[in-house]
């Protein structure tokens, strides 16, 4: 699979999502990553459907939506109709993993799983044939800007492995403290996506700034 960038719109100026939306859209990143956040799961709040309809309305690329909120199952169809491609929920936000696989599938959307920095991956081995992406988190969910977590590289190698054994071409993504510095030995540890957001939006060029994490 070709390297893709998924610049995380919880870094975008919300006083011009559209502009910013735009500009994303025009860059050579191919998703778009969109962090919903219910101050619950983790302790902070972000945005849900009005802002991921504007998103959807200003852009054609692929929507990654990662829930960071607890019973996704309750939500997951809802965002799968209002525009999501891909919508990603937390091992450890559910008691019912299959059941909101179903759901995503169900309404239409590609389904991911994620797992917190300190949530082994073996946990998803039964998971992986049920789902199109793993999310490997590089920092702890819940705010942009942090730095990213070294351990996280033998987490996407682990990943890696997992699927191979199984035959599977799962997507691995994985999301915090990365930028064009980084995101060589990610990608070389295993990685399809990387989400960034800090380092694309507070770049001084953030398309050249997608371009350089992509050639990385
Ligand atoms: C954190 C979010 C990330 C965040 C990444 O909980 O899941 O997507 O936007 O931000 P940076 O790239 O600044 O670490
Ligand atoms: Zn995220």
């Amino acid at each position: 699979m070709p390297r893709i960038v998924a610049p995380s719109m919880l870094s975008a100026d919300f006083g011009h999502l559209d502009r910013d939306t735009r500009m994303v859209d025009r860059s050579a990143a191919e998703w778009i990553h969109i962090d919903v956040m219910d101050g619950v799961f983790v302790p902070n709040i972000s945005f849900g459907f009005p802002v991921l309809k504007a998103i959807r309305k200003a852009s054609a690329k692929c929507l990654d939506v990662h829930l960071m909120i607890v019973e996704p199952e309750r939500y997951a169809e809802r965002f799968a109709e209002t525009g999501a491609d891909i919508v990603t929920f937390h091992y450890e936000a559910t008691g019912d993993v299959r059941g909101c696989i179903d759901r995503i599938r169900r309404a239409g959307a590609r389904a991911g799983i994620s797992v917190k920095p300190a949530t082994p991956v073996e946990v998803l081995r039964d998971i992986l044939p049920l789902v199109d992406m793993v999310l490997v988190m590089s920092v702890e969910p819940g705010f942009g800007g942090q730095a990213f977590i070294p351990e996280a590289l033998q987490k996407i190698a682990g990943v890696r492995a997992m699927a191979r054994a199984q035959g599977l071409d799962t997507i691995i993504e994985v999301d915090g403290g990365i930028s064009a510095r980084n995101a060589g030995e990610i990608y070389a540890a295993g990685a399809d996506v990387l989400v960034a957001g800090s380092s694309v939006f507070g770049a001084a060029d953030p398309e050249a700034e997608i371009v350089r994490m992509l050639g990385a």
